[in-house]
């Protein structure tokens, strides 16, 4: 389903986290669908190099909600968070968590306090909810799990859904988003360059993949279509162990897939990070699927040779 510039035509939506991988690859598509952007960053002149057709709000967490940020907004799309994948210190771990649920907390509370016209808050989370899980199929009714992350997760969705008396509030749990451009593909693509491509820990683990052009048309889709609310796991509906994910890399890139990286280096490389690399989470779209929502790559194959071959663009 294609969103329509007649839909959207006139309606603002408010972006935060705007220059990551994502929000580059949404912002342009919401600007193509015919909606006015508006975008809160931290740093006005990285945000202008990149989309000068933008309008700018300099804000971030810490910082009060200005009136005018709000003024006009029909829509929000919460997409700010440091970075997961960097070494986890106690300080870094504060900040994946600050970074993450103050924003949406404030942007919550000023949702909840009136005096504005938006009418959905989409603020995403990730499949990180659910923890290491093993074999066990999670759909959105699945309990959070218990690591850092989970725990980053379920308050990250909490502060969301302090908004939902006022609007309608929308949380994708995003899978690993897969793009050549940004995100987990880039950081692995190189050591299958060099010929040391190989999986972490067993391999055995399940991947919970998903291809960025399926996020941002669940993105848009959740934005135009008023029954959707709450939460989504927005996964591909194929999940792989992250062996095989690998192995299908090395394949199309023409290189060998014959290291594996044992769970001890990975810890000396990334600290407690590595408790995210391993998890297993084997996650279906439920809802997604139940209501309407089309993925354009169910498969992996398809969506690794799109992203090698450069022919998916936003
Ligand atoms: N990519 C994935 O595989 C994936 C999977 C699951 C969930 N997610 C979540 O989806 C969101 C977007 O992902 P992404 O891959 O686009 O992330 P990204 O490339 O790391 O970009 C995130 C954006 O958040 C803002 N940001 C960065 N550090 C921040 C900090 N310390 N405080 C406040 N804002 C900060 C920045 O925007 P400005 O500089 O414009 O302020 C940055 O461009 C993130 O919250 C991420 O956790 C991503």
């Amino acid at each position: 389903m294609t969103e329509t510039s007649a839909v959207s035509a006139g309606r603002c939506v408010l972006v935060t986290g705007a220059t990551g991988g994502i929000g580059q690859r949404l912002v342009r598509a919401l600007q193509q669908q015919g909606y006015q952007v508006r975008l809160a960053v931290r740093s006005l002149p990285k945000a202008a190099a990149l989309f000068p057709e933008a309008e700018l709000v300099r804000w971030e967490a810490g910082m009060p909600v200005p009136e005018t940020m709000l003024q006009g907004v029909w829509g929000i799309v919460n997409l700010a968070g440091a970075p997961i994948a960097r070494r986890w210190t106690a300080a870094y771990r504060q900040e994946i968590f600050r970074s993450r649920v103050e924003t949406t907390r404030a942007l919550a509370g000023a949702l909840s306090s009136g005096g504005h016209e938006v009418q959905v808050f989409l603020s995403v989370s990730a499949t990180g909810y659910y923890g290491d899980r093993g074999e066990e199929l999670c759909t959105e009714s699945t309990p959070a799990g218990r690591d850092f992350l989970a725990q980053v997760c379920a308050a990250w969705e909490a502060a969301a859904q302090e908004a939902a008396s006022r609007v309608r509030v929308v949380i994708p749990r995003l899978g690993i988003v897969l793009d050549r451009r940004a995100g987990f593909l880039p950081r692995l693509m190189p050591a299958f360059r060099f010929f040391v491509g190989g999986t972490l820990g067993s391999g055995q683990q399940w991947v919970p993949w998903v291809h960025w052009s399926d996020v941002v048309g669940f993105v848009l889709w959740a934005l135009r279509t008023p029954a959707v609310q709450g939460v989504y796991n927005v996964v591909a509906p194929q999940p792989v162990r992250f062996r095989e994910l690998c192995q299908l890399l090395g394949r199309l890139l023409r290189r060998p897939c014959w290291l594996s990286v044992p769970g001890w280096v990975l810890r000396l490389r990334y600290g407690a990070l590595v408790q995210a690399l391993l998890s297993s989470q084997r996650v279906i779209p439920h809802r997604a699927h139940a209501e309407g929502f089309r993925f354009q790559f169910p498969e992996l194959e398809a969506a690794l040779r799109a992203e090698l071959s450069g022919e998916t663009k936003a």
